[in-house]
C-alpha cells in the first residue's frame, strides 16, 4: 500500500486529480471506476476546472460507479446518477453514453440481479477498470459493503444496514421513502481494478482507516481487503491519519520515493 498523508484534504484532492489526470492523458481509452459521497467533491470539482481551463479531457474516458440506491429514478436529488451529474459529468467532455451507474429501477430483484450481471460483464469485457476510486465508511465499508460482505463479493444487491438507513433519513421527506437496498460493486469486483485510490479525510475516518492499513485482514473492516491488492493508493489528510501507529514508516517512503504519489506501488 502506498499511505500518502496531506496536511489538508484539498491537498489530497490535488494529488489525486493529479493522478487521475495522468489515466486520462496516458491511456487511449481510460476506464475510471467512480465512487460518491462527500469526500470525492472536492476532486470532482477540480477535475472540473482543469476541463474547463482546456487541461483535461474526458472524451476517451468510461467509468463505472461504485453503487446506486434501488428504487430511485436517475432524477431523484438522492440517487447517485443525480450526484454524478451534478459534480462531474455535467461539468466535463464526457460522453454520456460512456458514463455508467447501476440501474437500481426497477426494484425487482430479478431484474436487479441481471443489472448486476450486466455491469460485471461490461467491465469485464472492456478489459477491467483502470484506476478505482474509493471512499471509506465511518465503519470500514467501501461500496455499499459493509461489515462482514464477502471479501470476494462481486456486483449484487445490498440490504442497507440500520445505521445507514437512519443516517439517510434526513434527505428524504418521508421515512418509507429512504432506500432499503443498494445494488454495489462487490469487493471482489475493486480488487479486480488495476490500481485502487482511496481517499480519506477528516477524523471521523480515523480508525476505519487505521484498521484498513494496519488491523488485520477481516470482513469487519472491508476495506482492510486492499492489503490483498498489488496497486492501491491511499490519500489521507492529518486528521484521517491520526490513529494510525506506523506512521514514522509511512513518512520515509513518502520521502524516499523514487516516483510521484501514485506510481509507487509496494
Ligand atoms: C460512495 C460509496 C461509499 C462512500 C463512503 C464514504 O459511492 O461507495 O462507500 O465512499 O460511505 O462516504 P463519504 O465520502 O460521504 O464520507
Amino acid at each position: 500500500m502506498e499511505i500518502v498523508i496531506c496536511p489538508d484534504r484539498d491537498k489530497g484532492a490535488a494529488i489525486a486529480a493529479d493522478i487521475v489526470a495522468r489515466y486520462l492523458d496516458r491511456l487511449q481509452q481510460p476506464i475510471l471506476g467512480l465512487a460518491t459521497g462527500s469526500t470525492p467533491k472536492p476532486l470532482y470539482h477540480l477535475l472540473a476546472e482543469r476541463h474547463h481551463r482546456g487541461e483535461l479531457s474526458f472524451r476517451r474516458c468510461i467509468t463505472f460507479n461504485l453503487d446506486e440506491y434501488v428504487g430511485l429514478t436517475p432524477t431523484h436529488p438522492q440517487s447517485y446518477r443525480y450526484y454524478m451529474q451534478q459534480h462531474l459529468f455535467d461539468r466535463v467532455d464526457i460522453d454520456p453514453n460512456k458514463t455508467h451507474v447501476p440501474d437500481g429501477l426497477p426494484a425487482d430483484p430479478a431484474v436487479l440481479r441481471e443489472t448486476c450481471r450486466d455491469y460485471e460483464a461490461k467491465i469485464a469485457a472492456l478489459g477491467g477498470i483502470h484506476l478505482q476510486l474509493l471512499g471509506i465508511g465511518a465503519n470500514g465499508h467501501i461500496g455499499f459493503n459493509e461489515p462482514m460482505s464477502s471479501l470476494a463479493s462481486r456486483t449484487g444487491i445490498r440490504t442497507l444496514s440500520r445505521q445507514t438507513i437512519t443516517d439517510n433519513a434526513r434527505f428524504f421527506q418521508r421515512s418509507e421513502d429512504v432506500p432499503r437496498y443498494a445494488i454495489s460493486m462487490g469487493i471482489g469486483t475493486i480488487l479486480a481494478a488495476e490500481h485502487c485510490l482511496l481517499l480519506a479525510f477528516g477524523d471521523r475516518k480515523a480508525r476505519a482507516v487505521a484498521a484498513a492499513i494496519e488491523g488485520p485482514l477481516t470482513a469487519r473492516c472491508p476495506a482492510s481487503a486492499l492489503q490483498m491488492h498489488p496497486y492501491a493508493t491511499l490519500i489521507l489528510d492529518e486528521a484521517a491519519a491520526s490513529d494510525l501507529q506506523c506512521r514514522p514508516e509511512y513518512d520515509w517512503a513518502a520521502a524516499n520515493a523514487l516516483g510521484t504519489p501514485g506510481t509507487n506501488n509496494f
